[in-house]
């Protein structure tokens, strides 16, 4: 009797783990009807927040870039670069052909703790002091006269209300910075693109932050009327981040952790897709779990501690091929203090990882979508030239990407490329390239700085 009740304990308790499990896959669901769902209220949003300032939660941002790298630029270029958790410095020759990026130093700083809560001076000061450092180590090592005019292109992950290519005013920080006081990575990111295909006309990042930038005819930006540029066209940075739609599948892990976030109500896609939010929706599915039953040990006080279980962690465990998931086991010991767990424990975990990152990556793949569909590249509506689909005449289209869930994370990557085509179909998706970027912000940023020095001297001629 007794060994029937403990049986029938044990089964009462995975019931309750399993409904945990159950509710967060419903919760979690992107069937390819709401992905569309999602993609048309992507589009519907853009045209708001171009009609008017403030007139959608997508802020698409002016960013005065109206042309973008061609391949004809040359000499030697800087960029500095502004990140979520580093900043870096780059140096990079340009041969004077499409893709001929000859040489390229990069150097990377964390940025110190406490420069992260301090002034926007002291920040600054230390970014330009490093600056200056990294300059000279070059004219030490060339024949460069040290008051030779150097043109820096400047990326800043940050979103920015723009009054001309190279000035503009913070909007607010965002990925934990507390500072009171410029282009956008993402700028940087189609710059580099660009540079490699000139059929890239949008950009994305997906790390830390998630974000979106893509080239729109002015004509179309109707908050600006009056700016003319000669090539008709400017980039507008969407910070897409900041998106909501009521077709969004939200959990109440997503409400809890908005929240407790410093910024609630804010940046809601982003806390659904990127780097900074992922493991923490997933510690916040565990410690549920935990609490509904024994089967992770005690409550393992690690677990409570907002924030603890990094989306490094999450795409090492949803990716441990071993037989026995000893990676699994391992972070679940030395990170969470959750003791070793048996093998069926450890897949629970990992089906939790598998939901999470499943979800971002294919509202991510609907949010690049929604951009393909308000500049007419998605092969719907006046595209189509024959009376079937395999008529479809469609422009070879790219994206450039950059970002670690990209680049880093395989089972992201695949789940949002997959997305893409069940969204569009094959004809379509067929069309759709997208380009890895390495450092794109970053080098995109010195190949801005090149286009526009040989503009200025254009003008100056
Ligand atoms: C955040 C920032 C945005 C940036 C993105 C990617 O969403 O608000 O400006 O582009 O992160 O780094």
């Amino acid at each position: 009797a007794a060994l029937v009740g403990r049986r029938m304990r044990r089964r009462r308790k995975w019931g309750r783990v399993l409904g945990v499990l159950r509710e967060v896959e419903e919760g979690c669901e992107t069937s390819v009807g709401r992905l569309k769902q999602v993609v048309d209220a992507m589009a519907v949003e853009m045209h708001a927040g171009l009609a008017s300032e403030g007139g959608s939660k997508l802020r698409m941002l002016l960013t005065f870039v109206d042309n973008l790298p061609s391949g004809s630029e040359k000499g030697t270029y800087y960029a500095l670069h502004v990140g979520g958790t580093y900043f870096r410095m780059l140096r990079v020759k340009l041969g004077g052909q499409r893709s001929s990026i000859l040489a390229h130093d990069v150097e990377r700083q964390l940025i110190p703790q406490h420069l992260m809560t301090s002034t926007t001076e002291a920040l600054f000061d230390f970014v330009a002091s490093s600056l200056k450092e990294f300059v000279e180590r070059e004219e030490s090592s060339s024949s460069f006269p040290l008051d030779r005019r150097r043109e820096l292109g400047f990326t800043f992950s940050y979103p920015v209300k723009q009054t001309s290519v190279s000035s503009g005013i913070l909007i607010k920080w965002t990925k934990g910075f507390a500072i009171k006081d410029m282009v956008n990575d993402t700028v940087g990111t189609l710059a580099l693109g660009h540079y490699h295909d000139e059929d890239t006309v949008a950009a994305v990042i997906i790390g830390t932050g998630t974000n979106a930038c893509y080239v729109e005819r002015m004509d179309a930006i109707i908050k600006c009327q009056g700016i003319l540029t000669s090539s008709g066209v400017m980039v507008v940075n969407m910070e897409w981040g900041n998106f909501w739609s009521s077709h969004l599948p939200r959990t109440s892990y997503d409400i809890d952790l908005d929240a407790e976030s410093p910024n609630p109500n804010e940046q809601g896609f982003e806390k659904m897709i990127s780097g900074m939010y992922l493991g923490d929706i997933v510690r916040r599915v565990l410690l549920r779990m935990s609490q509904e039953s024994d089967i992770l040990g005690p409550i393992s006080p690690t677990l409570l501690k907002p924030f603890i279980l990094s989306t490094r962690l999450v795409a090492n465990m949803h990716e441990d091929d071993s037989l026995d998931l000893a990676e699994v086991a391992e972070i679940l010991r030395d990170n969470l203090e959750i003791p070793d767990v048996p093998l069926k424990v450890r897949k629970l975990v990992v089906n939790v990882c598998d939901v999470v990152t499943r979800r971002a990556a294919r509202l991510a793949a609907a949010a690049i979508v929604g951009i393909l569909k308000k500049i007419g590249r998605d092969g719907s509506g006046g595209i189509t030239s024959g009376r079937s689909r395999s008529d479809i005449k469609m422009r070879r289209t790219a994206v450039a990407i950059e970002g670690s869930l990209y680049t880093n994370y395989s089972m992201f990557r695949e789940y949002l490329n997959e997305a893409i085509v069940e969204i569009l179909g094959e004809d379509v998706a067929e069309h759709v390239i997208l380009n890895v970027m390495e450092d794109g912000s970053g080098i995109g940023a010195s190949l801005l700085a090149a286009s526009h020095a040989s503009i200025d001297r254009d003008a100056v001629q």
